[in-house]
């Protein structure tokens, strides 16, 4: 989920209105909820239950956290919650790009981590948490990335709260392009590093903010933007960032093992590997896993084992998910056709899609997003599609800035050519109905 950093998006209420009493309406959002006058700070539960249950949740707001009964492949089980119905559905709004989530090596391999090493692993990675299999996963994901070192991490937002925390001091500057997801801006916020935003992919802003900043400095961008779609123009913000003596970071959460000849992101697709200073990424997308690792210098590993406490004061990762992920990583490098395939379906979603006229922004990656631009509406457009037998999640505020709502489609390797078919002709259907397209 991107962080809404604009200003735009910031309403009233935000800025320090009280909560609205009046709260039975469909007018309202999450902004509404913000901030409240009264001293208890439970205060603002009654109105925002009242919210809730009066109208936000049977206006669509249920389709949100609805529970899946399979795993995320092309088809899906989902209990729907408005109406306690059991549908089955195709599934555009998984990650799990290489459809590796249960790959029958990779459930065996935490299946056998299970057995030896039980649940948990039960301690800090610098305590008593750290198992072979975890530095199995860090040397393998280190030669992958041709870096001297990587770490992992639980998740991949306490990666990048970790990492920000642990190199930023107040009174650093932090540029970070508007989009980026909300654990980088957390991380930021939490170091009280000076943060600055340029716009969205813009090469030119970047250089202007850079231009008002002096001392330590850092760049964040993410390979492909994870509500976007849309590839960092990383030649030109490398250069820039060079040039003003910053250093700068990718986030290649939704880039890593499927963008590059052998899958090492889009700092390979640039071949900008030995360029960008921090490389970071996730086991949740492509790998069908769960954790987050940063890939870089031994002196950085050095330093973050000290200093970043998302992970010194935190549980290691599991040792079935470690295990797991290291065999899904085993397949990435074995089966560069999993890419292939992942990328002929990506061609062919786009090609019914643009043949129907349907908005998808600036995207060219897996990641498409099908523009509605109309915060309610696209709630009612949701239930339909689901009705019709396709599960997209709809992307509102405060995940996109008011206005920009849209569904996201996530294309997976495993998606088969007739599911892909059947899918877009529901989508486009309704869009049609709903006279987003004509
Ligand atoms: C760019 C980016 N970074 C980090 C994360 C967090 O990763 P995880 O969900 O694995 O914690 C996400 C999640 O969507 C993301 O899109």
């Amino acid at each position: 989920m991107a962080h809404q950093s604009n200003a735009e998006s910031e309403t009233a209420d935000q800025r320090g209105g009280d909560t609205p009493q009046a709260v039975a309406t469909t007018e309202y959002d999450y902004s509404n909820f913000y901030y409240s006058s009264s001293d208890d700070l439970f205060a603002i539960f009654g109105p925002y239950d009242d919210w809730w249950y009066g109208s936000a949740r049977n206006s669509g707001y249920y389709l949100f956290s609805q529970p899946m009964s399979t795993p995320p492949g092309a088809r899906i089980n989902l209990e729907e919650q408005l109406h306690h119905e059991h549908l089955k559905l195709f599934n555009l709004a998984s990650y799990n790009y290489l459809g590796l989530s249960t790959h029958p090596e990779v459930i065996a391999a935490a299946h056998a981590a299970l057995d030896k090493y039980g649940l948990g692993a039960a301690g800090s990675p610098i305590l008593s948490g750290t198992m072979d299999v975890h530095l199995a996963l860090e040397k393998e994901l280190a030669a992958f990335k041709h870096k001297e070192a990587a770490m992992v991490f639980p998740t991949g937002y306490s990666t990048n709260v970790g990492l920000l925390s642990a190199l930023l001091r107040p009174g650093d500057w932090v540029i970070l392009d508007q989009n980026v997801h909300a654990s980088i801006v957390d991380g930021a916020i939490l170091a009280k590093a000076q943060v600055k935003f340029f716009r969205h992919n813009q090469p030119a802003d970047l250089e202007k903010k850079l231009k008002g900043t002096t001392g330590k400095r850092l760049v964040v961008v993410e390979g492909v933007y994870s509500m976007d779609g849309d590839i960092a123009r990383l030649p030109e913000m490398v250069e820039i960032s060079k040039r003003a003596g910053a250093r700068i970071l990718i986030d290649e959460a939704h880039s890593s093992f499927v963008y590059g000849a052998e899958g090492r992101g889009v700092v390979e697709h640039f071949g900008l590997e030995d360029e960008v200073d921090i490389h970071v990424g996730t086991f949740s997308k492509a790998l069908g896993g769960q954790g987050g690792y940063i890939a870089g210098s031994q002196s950085l590993y050095n330093y973050l084992m000290g200093f970043a406490r998302s992970r010194v004061f935190s549980c290691a990762l599991s040792p079935a998910v470690t295990a797991g992920v290291l065999a899904a990583l085993q397949i990435v490098k074995r089966e560069p056709q999993r890419r292939h395939r992942l990328w002929e379906n990506v061609a062919h979603f786009r090609s019914l899609l643009a043949a129907a006229g349907v908005d998808v922004a600036e995207s060219t990656s897996q990641i498409i997003p099908i523009m509605i631009r109309n915060d309610r509406k696209i709630l009612g457009i949701a239930q339909k599609l689901q009705k019709a037998g396709l599960y997209l999640q709809p992307i509102i505020f405060p995940a996109v800035a008011k206005h920009r709502s849209r569904f996201r489609v996530s294309i997976s390797a495993s998606h088969l050519t007739a599911d892909l078919d059947r899918a877009a002709a529901i989508l486009i259907k309704v869009l049609r109905e709903e006279e987003i397209i004509k």
